[in-house]
C-alpha cells in the first residue's frame, strides 16, 4: 500500500475522529480508496494502529459485515442474492449464468479485474426477484439474456 493512500487514510480518520465507535464508517470510506475495493491486512493494521485499538477488532469487523472485502473485489461487484424469495425464484440458474458468461466461479475475479462474484443475503428486491446488485444498482427479474445483456452493456460501457 502507497504511502499516499496511508496519509489519506490519516486524513479519513482525522476527519471523522478516531474513536472506537467511528470504526465502521472509517472503513466505508477507507474501502473505497483501494483498488479491488477492499481492506487489505496492511491498511486493517494502520487503521488499528492509529485508533489504538486491536489488530483484531478491524479484521473481525471486516470479515463480519458483508459491506466490507478482505479480498480485491472487481470493478464491478457482482452480487448475487441467496435469500429466500430469489433462491425460490431459480437464483441457481443466474448463478449460472453468470459464471458461464464471466467465466468464474462465484467467489472469483475476472482476469482483467472487471468483474467479481459473490453471494449476497436479502438486499430487498425480492418484488423483482432473482435479483443482482452490480456496486450500487439492482438489476431483477432476471433470466439468461437478460444476464447476457446486462454485463455486455457494462463491457461496453454503456452501463456504469
Ligand atoms: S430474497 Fe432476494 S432480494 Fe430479497
Amino acid at each position: 500500500v502507497k504511502d499516499k493512500i496511508l496519509n489519506e487514510i490519516d486524513l479519513i480518520l482525522e476527519n471523522i475522529g478516531n474513536e472506537r465507535e467511528n470504526l465502521i464508517p472509517i472503513l466505508k470510506k477507507v474501502q473505497t480508496l483501494i483498488e479491488g475495493n477492499y481492506i487489505p491486512h496492511e491498511v486493517a493494521k494502520h487503521i488499528a494502529d492509529k485508533m489504538n485499538i486491536p489488530e483484531s477488532e478491524v479484521f473481525e469487523t471486516v470479515s463480519f459485515y458483508a459491506i466490507f472485502n478482505d479480498k480485491p473485489k472487481g470493478k464491478f461487484m457482482i452480487r448475487i442474492c441467496d435469500s429466500t424469495v430469489c433462491k425460490i425464484n431459480d437464483s441457481y440458474s443466474i448463478v449460472e449464468s453468470l459464471e458461464e458468461v464471466l467465466n468464474i466461479k462465484t467467489g472469483e475475479v475476472t482476469k482483467d479485474g472487471m468483474f467479481s462474484l459473490d453471494y449476497s443475503p436479502c438486499f430487498g428486491a425480492c418484488d423483482i426477484s432473482p435479483a443482482i446488485r452490480v456496486n450500487d444498482i439492482v438489476y431483477g427479474n432476471l433470466n439468461h439474456e437478460k444476464i447476457v445483456s446486462i454485463i455486455e452493456r457494462i463491457r461496453v460501457g454503456e452501463l456504469s
